[in-house]
């Protein structure tokens, strides 16, 4: 699972890989990932207190995004497409923000987009009712100043600061570009899906 989401920052040619953990497993994920030269790239590790949430996260790569626009990945997130044509645009295009969405059964359980054709109009994050099947992947592209946008951000009910706060940020301000992905897509955050992800792979790889 901890290798997918690095593989698709590694197909998309990005060379620097800021890894965020909890503490419990900060010394296992360091070695296993190592320094980063097996995959070619540079691993760097953060370590994040408690579980307040994806953007809380994201917050600790501030100095070592140092007002790029970068790419971030959840690392439960198995994508079959090779997004390097989309973070290629992303960094000449104009718009500040890029998701990726796709359609799914139990759009419950993530962040739900709603949309006016191509245009995500509003996310909702983890709605009773979802208006759409599409799903927001947990793969996210970002301006620098995203930073500014999680320091205003205020808890979930969850107690979370929350992803889907920052994304809906960007869409108030018509900065927000969204792609469907082709391939297939899941997390693995119940059983299900972990069982789900694993056979997807697996069939993928023809089995080996
Ligand atoms: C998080 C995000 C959600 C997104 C999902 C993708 O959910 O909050 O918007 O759809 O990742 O995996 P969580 O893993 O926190 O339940």
């Amino acid at each position: 699972m901890i290798y997918y989401p690095i593989n698709t920052l590694v197909q998309a040619g990005i060379k620097e890989i800021m890894i965020v953990t909890g503490t419990d497993h900060a010394g296992d994920f360091l070695k296993l990932l190592g320094s980063g030269r097996e995959f070619g790239v540079k691993f760097t590790f953060e370590l994040q207190d408690g579980a307040k949430g994806i953007a809380d996260a994201l917050r600790l790569a501030e100095d070592f995004i140092d007002g790029d626009k970068f790419a971030a990945i959840l690392g439960d997130n198995i994508f079959e497409d090779n997004i390097r044509p989309q973070f290629e645009n992303f960094l000449t295009e104009k718009k500040m923000a890029k998701i990726f969405l796709k359609k799914v059964p139990d759009a419950q359980r993530f962040g739900v987009a709603e949309l006016k054709g191509k245009e995500v109009v509003s996310i909702e994050e983890k709605p009773k009712n979802p208006k759409t099947d599409f799903a927001v992947t947990g793969l996210y592209m970002y301006s620098g100043d995203v930073f500014d946008k999680i320091r205003k951000l205020k808890p979930s009910k969850r107690e979370e600061y929350e992803i889907t706060d920052v994304n809906n940020a960007y869409i108030s301000e018509g900065q927000l570009s969204a792609e469907v992905l082709n391939g297939f897509w899941s997390d693995a955050g119940t059983f299900e899906s972990l069982f789900h992800a694993a056979q997807l792979t697996r069939q993928k790889e023809g089995g080996k």
